[in-house]
């Protein structure tokens, strides 16, 4: 088992939500933290927030599209706190819309959805975790470092209708941890660096909370557990994941109980 105390985490979209949760988490274990995000301000607003908590949390400016800052990224945990344990790529986005619009009387085709709405998704959510994950683990294996690549995919995975981008990205988040842990198998570092994702249903963070009233009443309504999961619930899975060794290769779904019908 591993513990946290004294290892570093990594995490990307690190000044709201879920990421800022996890920072939360493990500074109270008496671990260290690197939060990155791509706005300033509350990246900032967070960092002094949670200094409250422990003064061994850092913060940096990154774009998770652009290659230079996730390098950069890398570089700054190294630097700050000479290690990487924790690899948590949790900035993402929506950009919900459906692909073919289509007139309810006509039956004619009224919108399509743009390759911008589709790309701006893929780049945060997918290209922006690969980046994240190769700097980090490059850093991780050159000093030598133990620890975790945690992922979030999302129930999304299995096929949300008005959600072509943000499930298919989701969907590659869930066959990462497979394609990651036979990497390493193979370069005999499995043992030292896993990867696993979770996979969310609706959690109560920004980016469930800014979804329409009638909308999220309409979603709860399909939880078995009858309402949204906590962000604490989330990440007191993740913090399990670091510190079980068994754990890797997999994801783990954390829905309430949610299962997609038919209409997605
Ligand atoms: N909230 C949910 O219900 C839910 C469910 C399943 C999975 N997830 C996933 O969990 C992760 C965190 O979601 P959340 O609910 O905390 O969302 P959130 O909107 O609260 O936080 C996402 C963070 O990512 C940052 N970000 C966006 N683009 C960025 C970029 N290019 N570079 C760096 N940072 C960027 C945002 O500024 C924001 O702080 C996301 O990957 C999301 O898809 C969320």
């Amino acid at each position: 088992m591993l513990t946290i105390k004294e290892s570093v985490a990594v995490i990307t979209g690190g000044s709201g939500g879920i990421g800022k949760t996890l920072a939360e988490y493990w500074l109270k274990e008496g671990g260290k933290v690197v939060i990155a995000d791509i706005q300033q301000e509350a990246l900032q607003a967070t960092a002094m927030e949670l200094r409250e908590i422990s003064d061994q949390v850092t913060s940096i400016v990154t774009d998770v599209t652009k290659e230079e800052d996730c390098a950069a990224l890398a570089h700054y945990a190294i630097e700050k706190f000479g290690a990487i344990n924790m690899v948590a790529p949790f900035a993402g986005i929506t950009g919900d819309g459906l692909m073919i619009k289509t007139d309810r009387q006509t039956g004619k085709v009224t919108g399509k959805m743009s390759l911008e709405q589709f790309q701006r998704v893929i780049d945060i959510n997918l290209t922006g975790v690969f980046l994240t994950v190769r700097e980090c683990v490059e850093q991780m294996i050159n000093h030598d470092c133990k620890g975790l690549i945690c992922l979030v995919s999302s129930t999304g995975s299995l096929g949300t209708a008005g959600q072509i981008n943000y499930s298919s990205s989701k969907a590659a988040m869930a066959v990462m941890p497979k394609v990651l842990t036979a990497e390493f198998f193979r370069r005999n570092i499995a043992d030292k660096i896993r990867c696993m994702a979770v996979a969310p249903g609706y959690v109560g963070t920004p980016m469930v909370k800014n979804i329409d009233e009638k909308v999220i009443g309409k979603i709860i309504e399909q939880v078995p557990i009858g309402r949204l999961i906590d962000p604490e619930e989330v990440i007191s899975l993740v913090l399990e994941l670091y510190r079980n060794e068994a754990m890797a290769g997999e994801t783990v779904f954390i829905h309430g109980g949610l299962r997609l019908g038919s209409k997605g």
